[in-house]
This record gives structure tokens, C-alpha cells and sequence, in this order.
């Protein structure tokens, strides 16, 4: 998948990534809920760059990175996951560099990757997971037009504690 939206381009995650991408991922506000933790590495981020390799898109239950650039920079990424067990049904997630937080780059990059997954790839449902006390990204879902659709109470032992997951989801008839 690679959109070009003026200013803002999404591409496979690349090998001039790494650098930035690593350390925006090791930042600890960044790594608080997300699956990885501060000590992300280099050689981390080079692995996750071969392994998707030469491919433009994940295929089913795969995670792949896109990097989203504005002005030729790296100011964050986002992740598609076709699931294993559902036709047609995509998962995502989005990081963005908190030098570039608070100017709507994930709601402009995430909206076009959406409008893909519907139009492109005639998702029937999109969705994603995240931290109930991750306020920041249930305002960006709720702006994408996803609906909450539950939480799932201390359901996953996740870095030490219990914690809650709430899922949000848009179907392609809601659209
Ligand atoms: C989740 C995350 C990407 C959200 O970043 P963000 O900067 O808040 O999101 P956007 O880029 O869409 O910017 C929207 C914010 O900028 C403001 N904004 C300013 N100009 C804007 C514009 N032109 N268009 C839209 N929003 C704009 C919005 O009001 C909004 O702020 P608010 O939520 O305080 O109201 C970021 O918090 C992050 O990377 N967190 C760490 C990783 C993480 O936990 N990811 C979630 C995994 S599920």
C-alpha cells in the first residue's frame, strides 16, 4: 500500500526509517501502551524491516509497518493486520513521533488507510484495540468514526498489571 496525500506520503516501512523509527519507539511515553518497551533497538527495527521486505502489503494474520512521511521525514507508522480467521476484516494501529502529536497527521493518514482497506480492498470491517486509560488514541478512533464496541475487562496481563482493552470497529455498511 503506498497513498500519497500531498504533503503526506504512507509506504512500507524502509530502511532509512529505522533510525527515526527506533528512537520514537523508545521513548517511554510512546512504548507505554504499546507491545514493545523502551529498550527497542536497532537491530529490533532492522528486523522488522526484512521481514516485510519486497512486500507492499501484509498477507493474512501478518502485522506489516507503513511509514508516514511529511516532507520527506518520518513522523510515525502505521500498522495493517488482515485477520486469520475473518474474511475481509483488518485490524490497525498508529505511533506517531510526539514531535508531530497535536497537528492531526493520524487522523489524515489513518482516514486514507481506511478508505483503502474499504474501497481498495472491500474490507468488510476494520478495527482496532487499544488501552482503556490510552485517551489519546480512543479520541483519534472516535474522530475516524469507529464505534465502541466493548471492553474487555482486565483481560490482558500486559507489562506487570492487569489490564483493560477496549475494542472499536466501522463496518463497511456503516460507512
Ligand atoms: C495515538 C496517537 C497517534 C494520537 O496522536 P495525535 O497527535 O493525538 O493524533 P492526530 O495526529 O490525529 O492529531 C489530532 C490532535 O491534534 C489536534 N489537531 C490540530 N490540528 C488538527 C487538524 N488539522 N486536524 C485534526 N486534528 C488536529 C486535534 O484536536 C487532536 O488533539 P486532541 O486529541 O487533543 O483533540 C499518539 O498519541 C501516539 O502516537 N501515541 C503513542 C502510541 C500509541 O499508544 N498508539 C496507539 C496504539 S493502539
Amino acid at each position: 500500500m503506498r497513498l500519497d496525500l500531498g504533503d503526506l506520503h504512507i509506504a512500507p516501512l524502509a530502511a532509512a526509517d529505522i533510525q527515526p523509527f527506533v528512537a520514537y519507539r523508545r521513548l517511554p511515553d510512546v512504548a507505554r501502551y504499546q507491545s514493545w518497551s523502551p529498550d527497542y533497538s536497532l537491530a529490533d527495527g532492522q528486523r522488522l524491516v526484512d521481514a516485510q521486505a519486497g512486500r507492499d502489503f501484509p498477507e493474512k494474520d501478518e502485522w506489516m509497518q507503513f511509514g508516514i512521511h511529511t516532507n520527506g521525514r518520518l513522523a510515525g507508522d502505521l500498522a495493517i493486520h488482515p485477520l486469520a480467521d475473518q474474511p475481509d476484516s483488518y485490524e490497525f494501529g498508529v505511533t506517531l513521533d510526539p514531535a508531530h502529536h497535536g497537528a492531526g497527521i493520524a487522523t489524515r493518514a489513518l482516514t486514507a488507510a481506511i478508505d483503502h482497506l474499504f474501497d481498495a480492498r472491500r474490507a468488510h470491517r476494520v478495527l482496532a484495540e487499544c488501552d482503556e486509560r490510552n485517551d489519546a488514541v480512543k479520541r483519534l478512533l472516535a474522530r475516524l468514526g469507529l464505534r465502541h464496541e466493548g471492553t474487555a475487562r482486565a483481560a490482558d496481563w500486559y507489562k506487570g498489571e492487569w489490564t483493560s482493552v477496549e475494542t472499536w470497529a466501522l463496518l463497511a455498511s456503516e460507512r
